[in-house]
This record gives C-alpha cells, sequence and structure tokens, in this order.
C-alpha cells in the first residue's frame, strides 16, 4: 500500500464535487470559487479576492494589477525563489536585489531606501519562514515614494499543519528525525508515554493559539505533533523543528 497523501475529509467532498460537475465548468473560476471567494471577501472585509492556484500565479497576477511596464524597478530580497522574480521580469521589470538581514533572512528594511530610484514601482517583501519583515518601516517607505506593496508568503506552511520534531542524536541526526517524524501518520501517537503526551501536549498549545485553517481562525492550526528521539550525550541536546503544511506528501509501503 503506497499513500501519496492523506487529505482531511469532512463529509460534504462528493456532493459538491458532483454539482461542480454538473455546472459543467471544471478550470476554476466556477461556482465554487466564486463561493470561497464571496466567503474570502466578508471575512476578510475586503473589496476583492482573486483565488489562484500557486503563490506563483498569485505574484504574476499582482504584477499585471500593479501595472509594471518594461524599464519598472521592482524592490525585492537578495534570497528568495525564483517566481518572486519571474512574475515580474515577465512584464519587463528591471529586479533591484537587496540584502537579507542575517536574524531573519528576511529583506534588510533599513537598506531599502538607498536601492529606490525614480523607476521603481514595487517593494516585494518575502517573509521567509513564518518571519514577518519588518512591515511597518516598509509601508512607510511606500507611502513616501508612492510604491505598491506586494507581499510573497509562498515559503509557510498553510494550516492545518503537522509539526515534526527530532529530539537527540547529533544535530544532523535530530534534524534527520525531525523530517522522519513528518511521516508518521497523524493518527499515530509516539510509542513511549513519555513522548506520547508531549506531542498532545504540544498540539494543544499550537491550538490554542486560535490561528485556524489558512490563518482565518479556528481551533484546528496544527493537525499532529509527532517526536521522534535518539539516544544523546548528557551535555548537549540537539532539537530540530520541522513544519509542514496539511498535504504533508508522504508514501508509506508494506513489505
Ligand atoms: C518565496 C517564494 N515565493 C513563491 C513561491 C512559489 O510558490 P508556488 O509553488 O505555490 O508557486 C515559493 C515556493 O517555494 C517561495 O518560496
Amino acid at each position: 500500500m503506497i499513500d501519496f497523501n492523506r487529505p482531511a475529509i469532512v463529509g460534504n467532498e462528493l456532493k459538491y464535487i458532483q454539482d461542480a460537475v454538473a455546472q459543467g465548468m471544471l478550470c476554476g473560476d466556477g461556482k465554487y470559487t466564486k463561493l470561497c471567494s464571496e466567503w474570502m471577501k466578508k471575512r476578510f472585509d475586503v473589496n476583492q479576492v482573486f483565488l489562484t492556484t500557486s503563490c506563483t500565479h498569485a505574484l504574476e497576477m499582482a504584477a499585471f494589477l500593479c501595472d509594471i511596464q518594461p524599464g519598472d524597478e521592482v524592490i525585492m530580497p537578495s534570497y528568495t525563489f525564483v517566481s518572486t522574480a519571474d512574475a515580474f521580469v515577465l512584464r519587463g521589470a528591471k529586479i533591484v536585489f537587496v540584502d537579507i538581514r542575517p536574524d531573519t533572512m528576511n529583506i534588510d528594511e533599513n537598506l531599502i531606501e538607498q536601492a529606490i530610484t525614480d523607476k521603481t514601482r514595487a517593494i516585494v517583501p518575502v517573509h521567509y519562514a513564518g518571519v514577518g519583515c519588518e512591515m511597518n518601516k516598509i509601508m512607510e517607505l511606500a507611502k513616501k515614494y508612492n510604491l505598491k506593496v506586494v507581499e510573497d508568503a509562498g515559503p509557510n506552511p498553510c494550516p492545518p499543519i503537522v509539526v515534526g520534531v527530532g529530539i537527540g542524536g547529533t544535530f544532523d541526526k535530530a534534524a534527520l528525525l525531525a523530517k522522519k517524524a513528518l511521516m508518521r501518520n497523524t493518527n499515530v501517537r509516539n510509542a513511549d508515554p513519555f513522548y506520547a503526551q508531549l506531542e498532545e501536549e504540544m498540539l494543544e498549545k499550537i491550538n490554542a493559539l486560535g490561528i485556524g485553517p489558512q490563518g482565518v481562525g479556528g481551533k484546528t492550526t496544527a493537525l499532529a505533533v509527532n517526536i521522534e528521539k535518539m539516544p544523546t550525550h548528557i551535555a548537549g541536546l540537539p532539537i530540530a523543528v520541522n513544519i509542514n503544511c496539511h498535504v504533508t506528501r508522504h508514501k508509506s509501503v508494506e513489505l
């Protein structure tokens, strides 16, 4: 038996799929896209919601909406994924890379102003690995120079998340254990009651944060905390944490 992933099933899926097929519109932007957009508009109190199938598409759409023209300059961090730059390069923009901060790996907000010229049209901060950029400072600069701001949150897991924790061994082993922990099914607890209880306690604390699915609030921020451990020297206790979104893709094989 090989599992590629295990999606969460709530019960109405088949009914809605049948309805979507009956509507004759399966390529997106149909009845359910509209229902979802309407819900998000109300929930976030915004005028427009445009759903896309990926962060890359969202960035490309943002570049259109910013009306980027050939020769315009767009500021972004020197450390990011190719899609951040590609979306604006497609519109003919010149990308101006600004160094990142070593502590957050995010764009250094104090280096942005010196990169602004009369051709600058937009700043694209990337919120790296769950750490937010200094948005107050960035929005201040955008206001001062009349620039658009496109926030790229592409490298973050979308809740509900699965948290893998590796404890013990050497640090490289702990990192591997954290990955291994993510591969365990969400309904299987650590065989050691001590760690099983720790998993439950951590899950409870994460869910008490109220972040909820897709960050829109609720009790299910994480589906599981899985811990894997190894013996280690008493003088050091390496711990690694790996966070993945709910579609944590994995395979299991029974031989
Ligand atoms: C910073 C950043 N932007 C954009 C993307 C693209 O996201 P997607 O794979 O959803 O197109 C990624 C993907 O890793 C990313 O890390």
